[in-house]
């Protein structure tokens, strides 16, 4: 088979390195991938938003599936652009990823189909969003309606946060049009975990429960990012747990989404806080997690390529995925600074020294004049699997211990819950 993966992160590379294990393959594209992706995929520089050209390219290349990383080109139609022209893709279409694309559709949809979240409006102008704040006691939740990578939402301590959210939001536009529309919700106290189940439109099977860790310094404090490591299984969700969720989040999902003729194939991301009430959706995506895939896909021993044709072709056949009895942690590498303003083009040394068994996958980085070089915010996600989490944790520290760049940060904490207990 040939493949063609879209995207150009931490996750794209995972995606990669799993796909590349596939007995079916013959040869792996990325469009328009990175310094790492280049080491398993030919690397092809087309826009992810450039649907003429990518399904040109699928077209002409005889591409057999097509694998949509990123959130943006899922909300812009690009399934539905593959499949009008008969080329099988994975990922939902523009429909089915409004789930991701809009916090109030989702909002609606919960309400509708009585999934647990938190109490929530939504507000279409700053003012009305501020007598919110006026009538309501902190901590306040606001989140741009939006795509923002990862980084439209603020917790608010007090109304004075709370108010300059609104302003950053609604009126200075920090994150563009995502902030045309506020969503304001009330704080969930819990813990935080990741389920991604993957589906075509009936059928679902879960991975690994992950646990992501948002904000930018140790301890959880700082402005959230895109994921500053992860790590699986995430005890906090054990099996009883997952049982739960599967049938009060996951299948009432898809099952919704039907009814909405809104179909669900692909990745089904459920962001949830395991309150005392129990699982609630704090967010969907319509993707793979990033970093938690580069942190389930080592434990995954089913053929990845088998199971995501299955979803493409509407016919999910796989029950149970198989997965190796270890634990993984990924550590992210950025660049200091991120997700503030930051530096790109820093040369990346020690990316040789690491064991052969830890993952370094790329998710920012440049090859130039056979050198890689850091050109984006959040640059390695350093991957190591152990028998036990502290074996996992010791081997990925240890080689992030071994890679540098001119002001990498990294949090020293990534696993701090599971440590815990
Ligand atoms: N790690 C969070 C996300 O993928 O959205």
């Amino acid at each position: 088979m040939k493949i063609l993966v879209i995207g150009s992160g931490g996750r794209e590379h995972a995606l990669v390195w799993k796909i590349a294990q596939s007995p079916y393959i013959e040869k792996i594209y990325c469009a328009p991938g990175n310094g790492g992706i280049g080491d398993l995929a030919d690397c092809v520089d087309i826009d992810v938003t450039d649907f003429k050209a990518l399904t040109g390219f699928a077209f002409k290349k005889s591409i057999d599936l097509t694998v949509v990383g990123p959130e943006l080109p899922l909300t812009l139609g690009i399934a539905d652009a593959f499949k009008q022209r008969g080329l099988a893709v994975f990922g939902p279409s523009k429909e089915a990823a409004v789930l991701e694309g809009s916090k109030a559709f989702t909002k609606n949809f919960l309400s509708k189909y009585n999934i647990p979240t938190s109490d929530y409006q939504t507000f279409d102008n700053s003012e009305e969003a501020v007598q919110y704040i006026h009538d309501n006691q902190p901590p306040y939740v606001l989140k741009a309606d939006g795509l923002a990578a990862g980084k439209g939402v603020l917790i608010c301590q007090n109304r004075s946060e709370a108010f300059q959210g609104i302003e950053d939001i609604m009126e200075a536009k920090k994150f563009g049009d995502a902030g045309n529309r506020l969503v304001i919700e009330e704080y969930m106290e819990g813990e935080e975990a990741s389920i991604l189940a993957i589906t075509d439109g009936e059928r679902f099977v879960t991975l690994p429960a992950a646990q992501d860790h948002k904000a930018v310094f140790e301890g959880d404090k700082g402005p959230n990012t895109g994921g500053m490591g992860a790590y699986a299984p995430a005890p906090v969700v054990d099996d009883a747990l997952l049982h739960r969720i599967e049938e009060e989040i996951i299948r009432p999902t898809i099952e919704g989404m039907k009814t909405e003729n809104r179909l669900y194939q692909g990745v089904l991301y459920a962001g949830l806080m395991i309150t005392k009430a129990g699982p609630k959706i704090v967010e969907y995506n319509c993707r793979f997690g990033d970093p938690e895939i580069q942190a389930i896909i080592p434990l995954l021993k089913t053929d990845l390529v088998d199971l995501m044709m299955e979803v493409a072709e509407g016919r999910l056949k796989t029950k149970m995925p198989k997965i190796t009895p270890r634990s993984c942690i990924c550590v992210v590498m950025a660049s200091g600074g991120y997700p503030g303003s930051y530096q790109k083009g820093k040369q990346i040394y020690g990316l040789d020294d690491v064991n052969q068994d830890v993952m370094v996958f790329h998710a920012a980085t440049k090859k130039e004049n056979d050198q890689i070089i850091t050109s984006g915010g959040r640059v390695l996600g350093v991957t190591a699997t152990g028998k036990t989490f502290l074996q996992a944790r010791e081997r990925a520290y240890r080689a992030v211990g071994k890679i540098a760049f001119d002001g990498a940060y990294y949090r020293k904490d990534i696993g701090h819950r599971a440590l815990k207990r």
